[in-house]
């Protein structure tokens, strides 16, 4: 039915776009997955931000691949940063201003306000009291000692969100530290893990924000590069890997795809959703590259690929020119074809300092082979969890986890077949720790329910 499609594509826009919002709206800045930040990357020059699409690497098993999560891109021409040291870290004064007092203000200041009480050692509020010294000893330094080693706040005060730690850490270490996300978080089902390398015979283009230019006080700014995929007959994509550059101003990115090619090839500024009509793979902290064992999501001459990144520099680094982006590999049209299908809920209604739930379930029509599965909640999520009760009333779980973690969402690889009169059944559970309600929308303080599947063949709406 034409209606149900156009609101499943809706939901899933909307989806996407609450989540770029979401995560737009703490003021947070990413930590790389799998890898240190990539601090050699400064170049001074080719601050345009042109997407570039570099296509046609010919990728053979142990080929010249060299991009990796970690982002070892380098690029550095006359950066004057050095990578991986501790040399030069003047915390940024403009970022002090703009984000990073406020959060010392809030947590840290009862204690080590302008006068310092509670036996606090010293006050926190005054920047260059904060930076004067030799590195190593000075205030900052500590800050982001005790703040790591997570001494501060002292027990029984309020913590800071994962989002505030995340920045405070950034900002003092100016980028060099990243608190770990998702400590807490166990799941009954594996990360759906890429091979380390792309299967032999593949071919690859990347798309890449072309030296976008990121200044010190950008706390949101999403930025969309679209190119017109360079195929000349129908692929499918077998894998998609995140490109790190500069991953001290990455906060998330994602792609989608413009069929027939609707979006018009450019950088452009997209706060909220990327246009276009199906969503392939997206980018956070904790996120690995995907690869389908066999077939693939499909891409088609005259297609357009959609790349936004949502870009936050919470550390205030100075001239940071960012050609982070997405590397896609593609093969022929065998195999299995896949989609992205999204299950989910809108109906989230969280009253203030209590716990409470909200539920969706589906009926299978078309029979899909299921490859994995990304459970999606905001901020307060506590718990998810996925069922499938069996036509017989057998229960089989696809995915729980215990904990979560805003800052470390991760695809699971949930492998199975679902059948028609399957029901798909899933759960998300809160712990509201606000003054206030918590509903669904656009913000980290509204909340998510959702579930995104990666199916085969491709029938967005399996499960009705
Ligand atoms: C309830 C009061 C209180 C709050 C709130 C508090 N502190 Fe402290 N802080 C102390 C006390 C007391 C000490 C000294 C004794 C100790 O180390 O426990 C201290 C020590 C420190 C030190 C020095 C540690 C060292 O090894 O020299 C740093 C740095 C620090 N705090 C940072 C912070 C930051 C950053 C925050 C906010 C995120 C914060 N504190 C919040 C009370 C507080």
């Amino acid at each position: 039915m034409p209606n149900l499609q156009y609101l499943r594509t809706f939901v899933l826009l909307l989806a996407i776009a609450l989540m770029a919002f979401a995560v737009g709206c703490d003021g947070e800045s990413a930590d790389p997955a799998g890898g240190d930040a990539d601090t050699g990357d400064l170049t001074d020059s080719d601050v345009g931000g042109d997407p570039d699409v570099d296509g046609d690497h010919d990728h053979d098993a142990g080929g010249d691949h060299d991009h990796d999560a970690g982002g070892d891109h380098d690029h550095d021409a006359g950066g004057d940063h050095d990578a991986g040291t501790d040399t030069d870290c003047v915390p940024s004064e403009a970022a002090w201003d703009s984000h990073a007092s406020a959060i010392v203000d809030t947590y840290c200041s009862d204690c080590h306000g302008a006068t310092p009480q509670f036996g606090a050692p010293f006050s926190l509020t005054d920047y260059q009291a904060l930076v004067d010294g030799d590195q190593g000893d000075r205030k900052v330094d500590t800050m982001v000692q005790v703040l790591m080693g997570g001494q501060m706040p002292p027990a029984g005060y309020p913590l800071l969100s994962e989002g505030e730690l995340h920045d405070l850490v950034a900002w003092a270490s100016c980028g060099e530290e990243h608190p770990e996300h998702g400590l807490n978080l166990e799941a009954t089902a594996p990360v759906w893990e890429a091979p380390a390398e792309p299967p032999a015979g593949v071919e690859s283009f990347d798309i890449t924000a072309g030296g976008y230019a990121v200044g010190p006080t950008v706390v949101d700014d999403y930025r969309c590069f679209s190119v017109e995929v360079p195929v000349d007959e129908a692929r499918f994509i077998r894998r998609i890997e995140p490109i790190i550059d500069d991953g001290r101003v990455l906060h998330h990115s994602l792609v989608t795809i413009s069929r027939g090619g609707a979006v018009s090839p450019g950088s452009f500024s997209c706060a909220g959703f990327p246009p276009g009509d199906d969503y392939l793979y997206a980018w956070g902290p904790g996120m690995s590259p995907i690869q389908f064992p066999d077939g693939g999501l499909r891409l088609d001459p005259g297609d357009t690929i959609i790349l936004q990144i949502h870009y936050n520099n919470g550390a205030g680094v100075q001239g940071v020119s960012d050609d982070s982006g997405m590397r896609v590999f593609h093969a022929p049209t065998e195999g299995p074809e896949y989609t992205m299908a999204e299950l989910g809920t809108a109906s989230i209604f969280i009253p203030a300092n209590s716990q409470a739930e909200a539920s969706f379930e589906c009926t299978v029509n078309t029979e899909v082979d299921l490859e994995a599965t990304w459970p999606h909640m905001h901020e307060i999520g506590s718990k998810f969890e996925q069922f499938v009760i069996r036509d017989d009333g057998s229960e089989e779980e696809v995915v729980s986890l215990t904990g979560w973690s805003f800052h470390a969402q991760r695809i699971y690889h949930t492998p199975m077949t679902l059948f028609p009169g399957d029901r798909i059944r899933g759960k998300c559970t809160w712990d509201n720790p606000h003054d206030h309600l918590v509903h669904f929308g656009p913000g980290t303080a509204d909340e998510m329910c959702f579930s995104f599947l990666y199916v085969t063949p491709p029938v967005a709406d399996f499960c009705g």
